[in-house]
């Protein structure tokens, strides 16, 4: 047979890309969950923002619903990796529901920065988007004056009880340019402000943002593989257009449209931290469809961040 020509295409891989150790341990909670109690095991919210890893988990027995008030009094309920409020544990225990809290570890640490600034009388200002499940629940743990803010625009319009006394906190995934703005318009406007700098974005935020901007230059085209309601995953797409590089966000190798690779030579791919490496592989493949692919890994930090599980689920497979 003649293989038909095909121009050559190189792929490059950003390093870190994907899986953080929230979303791994977040998906093995539900397994291992699911393991030891029998299906169904219920989910409040999607237990990670990809549709794939849901779809999945679905399929071994977890139920997803939007409020404890649709889950079984009683039932084995998980709480997602982006947390929940106070009103919500308080609805759940009110059910008599056995809840598993996933919510991530970097995120709790966020709960508890908040909660003692609010407790210190400070108004505390959470940098993040609204409606995001993470700031929703952020926000309800949280007693005393809060305001969400998102840009640095918004800045000005804020009400506090003391311009000395303010504090802020920010989402954990958010864009680590976007967040200094932000926080350089509220250092302006209470120049006596405490926080964290941008400590609260997460390590894999950072890393993932970091190994975009390093392999930018060196593509005609981004492809970010994760999904819309995936916050983290939104600001990668965001990083590789602001270095100047065309840039998309797929669900999976079907949004790919063979259009995009007209002059391209070379294109990167990165996933969001909920985003399993599979999806990319199976996007190159998509790729070998209409060109010759070379695949190159680039250089980048290797992470070795590994949350423990909740310790009744490492018995449970002990035994
Ligand atoms: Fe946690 Fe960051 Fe992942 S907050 S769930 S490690 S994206």
């Amino acid at each position: 047979a003649v293989t038909p020509f095909k121009r050559p295409l190189t792929v490059l891989l950003a390093k870190p890309r994907g899986f953080c150790a929230g979303v791994v341990r977040a998906v093995e909670i539900v397994e291992r969950a699911i393991a030891q109690t029998g299906a169904p095991v219920y989910v409040r919210h999607e237990i990670v923002h990809n549709t794939h890893v849901v779809d999945g988990l679905r399929a071994q027995g977890a139920v997803f619903v939007g409020e404890v008030d649709q889950i079984p009094a009683g039932a084995t309920t998980i709480f997602s990796a982006h947390g929940v409020s106070r009103g919500v544990e308080a609805a759940a225990a009110a059910r008599g529901l056995d809840v598993i809290d996933a919510t991530c570890p970097l995120v709790q640490k966020v709960h508890n920065q908040g909660r003692r600034y609010a407790q210190l009388g400070y108004d505390v200002v959470l940098i993040g988007h609204e409606g995001h499940a993470e700031v929703e629940g952020t926000r309800g743990q949280i007693d005393g004056r809060l305001h969400v803010v998102a840009t640095a625009a918004e800045v000005a319009s804020l009400v506090v009880a003391d311009p000395e006394k303010v504090a802020y906190i920010s989402q954990t995934t958010l864009s680590v340019q976007d967040t200094r703005e932000v926080i350089a318009a509220l250092t302006a406007r209470f120049p006596a402000i405490v926080g964290p700098d941008i400590r609260n974005i997460c390590y894999a935020t950072q890393n993932r943002q970091a190994a975009v901007q390093a392999m930018a230059p060196h593509c005609d085209l981004i492809l970010v593989v994760g999904s819309r309601s995936s916050s983290n995953t939104t600001r990668l797409r965001e990083v590789g257009e602001i270095a100047g590089v065309a840039s998309h966000l797929i669900e999976g190798p079907d949004a790919i449209d063979p259009d995009w690779f007209d002059s391209v030579e070379t294109v990167g791919f990165t996933a969001g931290a909920s985003a399993p490496e599979r999806l990319i592989q199976d996007a190159i493949d998509r790729l070998r469809g209409f060109r010759s692919v070379t695949v190159r890994e680039l250089e980048g930090v290797d992470e070795e961040v590994v949350f423990r599980l909740p310790p009744r689920l490492v018995e449970a497979m002990a035994s």
